[in-house]
């Protein structure tokens, strides 16, 4: 008989690297009889796995962990054993073991570099009772160690490239929680997508905390760019559509502009990060690029991709920013028209260089300035999906909406599409019409047939067999 699965809980905060961590701790307790579990309710395990990029982030997990202390003792209570708790992720490795301290019921701490080590980890804590951490930074390629990802489960997967940041903007933790700038070998990185897409995946997500930054070593033994190890996962026979993200404006090479110009199954979506329109606030971000140079890339995308989408980050009232500053970032967002964005209150890192500067802003006064940024990012937003509508667009289904038979899909540019009496689509690539939209989301409707109706882009699907999966049915 074999023994009954021991039940694990992973909560994942903060962006998809941790998303993409938080499967692969799961890939790597599965040999030791851990299965993954939707609530912390009698788990055997719960991972809070952990974001320090901003203060709020951080308090959701100390107010978490409170939470995940009444689970643990409910259990033992009722004679159901141990549960162990697991802090892992940028705060795990910014805090250390002073997180065991204020809340001495965690009984393991690990950073982003020592996930490989889990099953040792676990194995520790249950022989001693806890109080096992593990911050370093090892030279072995964690990724190495780490067992080939499980099957799949739906239709877009992401897939980690590279990892850490050599950057140290003023405001951001991220180069000591993730330590040094790293790229996966590409062989390894073509290999996992060969997995993935046999388990079913058409669309991958490169991830890195500067993807574009990509310089990992090639099968030819030479350093690959990120556009390069892009166009070989484009020869891989059932991937459909690539995206990668985060990227920095420094590393926006020439190769990598010009692939968005012929490379069909890169998807015409760019998340590439400004933080602020002023090039005095740049500077002291130590951004390394001007306001200017930014708009200029901006420009040499729109070029080879004139419907690509754009989104950038932005941060508000960063230590010093002037009005004149603040206005500067609104007349970037105008020229440049974004599709989508995310925007944020300067948060004070500790450790950080910024987060000593004297002349931090008012928090009022950042809120003012954000609730400014995000009502015209939304109209932006709004606007973009409004272009959409009578529109023919291809959608990748890969969730159920609310009513019975309705899909949730995404299209080239990253919107989100609901579609009605559409089940038998479930996992498949479609041409969708757009009818509606709305500030988040557009609604479409299948095309009826022999209609004909102008296409926003032409995919060429001449490398692909899937001619009768993009028509379903
Ligand atoms: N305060 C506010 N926002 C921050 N970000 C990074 N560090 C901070 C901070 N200290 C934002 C940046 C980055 C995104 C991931 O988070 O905009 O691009
Ligand atoms: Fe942080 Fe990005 Fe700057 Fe690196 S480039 S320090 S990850 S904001």
């Amino acid at each position: 008989m074999t023994a009954p699965k021991k039940k694990l809980y992973i909560k994942t905060y903060g962006c998809q690297m941790n998303v993409y961590d938080s499967t692969r701790m799961a890939d790597v307790l599965a040999p030791i009889g851990f299965e993954a579990v939707d609530s912390p309710n009698g788990a055997d395990m719960v991972i809070l796995n952990t974001c320090h990029i901003r203060e709020k982030a951080e308090e959701k997990v100390y107010s978490d962990l409170g939470r995940m202390r009444n689970h643990k003792r409910d259990k033992e209570k009722a004679g159901d054993g141990k549960m162990l708790i697991a802090v892992g992720g940028c705060v795990g490795q910014a805090e250390g073991a002073e997180i065991m301290r204020q809340a001495p019921y965690v009984d393991i701490v690990l950073g982003p570099q020592s996930y490989h080590k889990l099953p040792d980890m676990v194995q520790m804590a249950y022989r001693d009772g806890g109080g096992v951490v593990d911050l370093s930074f090892p030279e072995l390629d964690k990724f190495d160690n780490l067992p080939a990802p499980s099957a799949a489960t739906g239709r877009s997967a992401f897939l980690a490239v590279q990892e850490g940041c050599d950057k140290f903007c003023t405001f951001c933790v991220v180069p000591y929680t993730r330590g040094a700038e790293y790229s996966r070998r590409a062989d390894d990185v073509l290999s996992e997508a060969k997995a993935l897409v046999a388990a079913g995946v058409m669309e991958l997500t490169l991830l890195g905390q500067n993807v574009n930054a990509y310089h990992g070593v090639g099968p030819d033994g030479k350093d690959w760019s990120l556009a390069r190890l892009i166009s070989a996962l484009a020869k891989i026979h059932g991937l459909e559509r690539i995206r990668y993200t985060t990227s920095h404006p420094r590393d926006m090479s020439d190769d990598l502009i010009a692939l968005h110009g012929y490379e069909k199954k890169l998807m015409p979506y760019l998340n590439l990060p400004v933080q602020a329109g002023s090039s005095n606030i740049l500077k002291r971000m130590n951004r390394k690029h001007t306001a200017e140079e930014y708009l200029s890339i901006i420009e040499r995308v729109r070029a080879v991709r004139p419907d690509i989408a754009l989104s950038s980050d932005f941060i508000v009232g960063f230590p010093g920013e002037t009005d004149a500053d603040f206005n500067a970032t609104m007349a970037l967002v105008e020229t440049v028209g974004f599709a989508q964005a995310f925007s944020f209150k300067y948060s004070q890192r500790p450790g950080t260089p910024a987060a000593d500067h004297a002349a931090q802003v008012d928090e009022d006064v950042k809120q003012t300035r954000l609730e400014l940024l995000q009502g015209l990012l939304n109209r932006q937003q709004a606007a973009f999906n409004r272009r959409t509508v009578g529109k023919r667009v291809q959608v990748l289904f890969d969730k159920p909406g609310r009513f019975e038979g309705q899909l949730i899909g995404k299209t080239e540019y990253l919107q989100s599409v609901h579609v009605k009496n559409a089940a038998h689509l479930m996992g498949q690539l479609v041409d969708i019409d757009i009818t509606d939209a709305n500030n988040a989301s557009l609604t479409g409707v299948l095309p009826e047939q022999g209609s004909d109706v102008p296409q926003t882009y032409i995919p060429d699907h001449k490398t692909t067999p899937s001619e009768e999966r993009l028509h379903g049915v």
